[in-house]
């Protein structure tokens, strides 16, 4: 069964859109864009397009992809000092001869909705609830709501090791007493931990990395991103094979970018209301 996606984030930018519809001062989101790639323009266009529906000013700053890093580091510190600018994010991928990190590291913790920022990330860490989730781990937890997944007791296999999507996830899960085993694209007999896993969240760029026989009856899979090749979207888990045999499955084409989008409008809202509780 391929979950629905669609009504889970439609669900979400229609409760943001009720509650901004109600401010009177509408939030303002910033966006740096330095590397006009077609997929981060695709993926910018899509932040423009959700914060339009959901009545949050979307201001846009593109800049050559040529620029030195460190006219792009003094750009984030002008961003980071500027009172007008509440809350802002720097389109990922940036071009090579760029430190992604140095520029993330840069960006003052308080105005970071995407939550990359190290100081961000370890408050997720240590389970302080009172701040924001990064967009992906959060929108995986808005999955397993909408599937009424009581987490305690759930052992969950995780495979991947990235900064942004699984550290926070994992911590995520153990803070929600689920039992997390941490494995990656090089684990040894990959098949031993997802045939245990009640749920499996799988995102490698390794195109048919899970396969049904890999799986235990009734799982749940999420699988987060895909490879293109030729033009053709290839999963890392068997979307097809999956859904033909009894699992919950979540990929379609554009759903991981229509939630991610959701859940940086809903940290963009809750940024605004923690703002206006000091
Ligand atoms: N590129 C791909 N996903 C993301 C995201 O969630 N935030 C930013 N800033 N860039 C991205």
């Amino acid at each position: 069964m391929i979950i629905d996606w669609k009504t889970i984030a439609l669900n979400i930018y229609d409760q943001i859109k009720a509650k901004v519809s109600l401010l009177k001062k509408k939030p303002t989101l910033w966006a740096i864009l330095v590397w006009s790639n077609s997929a981060s323009l695709r993926y910018i266009k899509q932040k423009q397009k959700w914060a339009d529906y959901t009545w949050i000013w979307f201001n846009l700053i593109q800049l050559d992809e040529n620029i030195k890093e460190d006219e792009l580091l003094k750009i984030v510190e002008q961003f980071n000092k500027d009172s007008n600018i509440s809350w802002y994010i720097v389109q990922l991928p940036l071009p090579k001869h760029i430190n992604e990190d140095l520029i993330i590291n840069t960006i003052l913790p308080e105005k970071d909705v995407d939550w990359f920022h190290p100081i961000n990330q370890w408050k997720i860490l240590i389970w302080d609830n009172s701040w924001l989730v990064p967009c992906t781990p959060a929108w995986i937890m808005e999955i397993f709501k909408s599937q009424y997944v009581d987490l305690i007791w759930k052992i969950v296999c995780i495979i991947g090791r990235s900064n942004i999507v699984w550290k926070p996830i994992t911590a995520l899960l153990i803070n929600a007493w689920s039992t997390v085993i941490s494995c990656n694209s090089k684990t040894i007999d990959l098949t031993s931990f997802t045939k245990i896993a009640d749920i499996v969240i799988v995102a490698t760029w390794q195109p048919g990395l899970l396969k049904e026989n890999m799986l235990k009856k009734w799982s749940l899979i999420i699988d987060v991103w895909f490879t293109v090749i030729d033009n053709k979207i290839y999963w890392d888990a068997e979307t097809k094979e999956i859904d033909n045999a009894w699992h919950k499955i979540t990929p379609v084409p554009g759903w991981v970018w229509t939630l991610t989008v959701a859940l940086l409008m809903k940290n963009t809202l809750k940024s605004y209301e923690i703002q206006e509780n000091k």
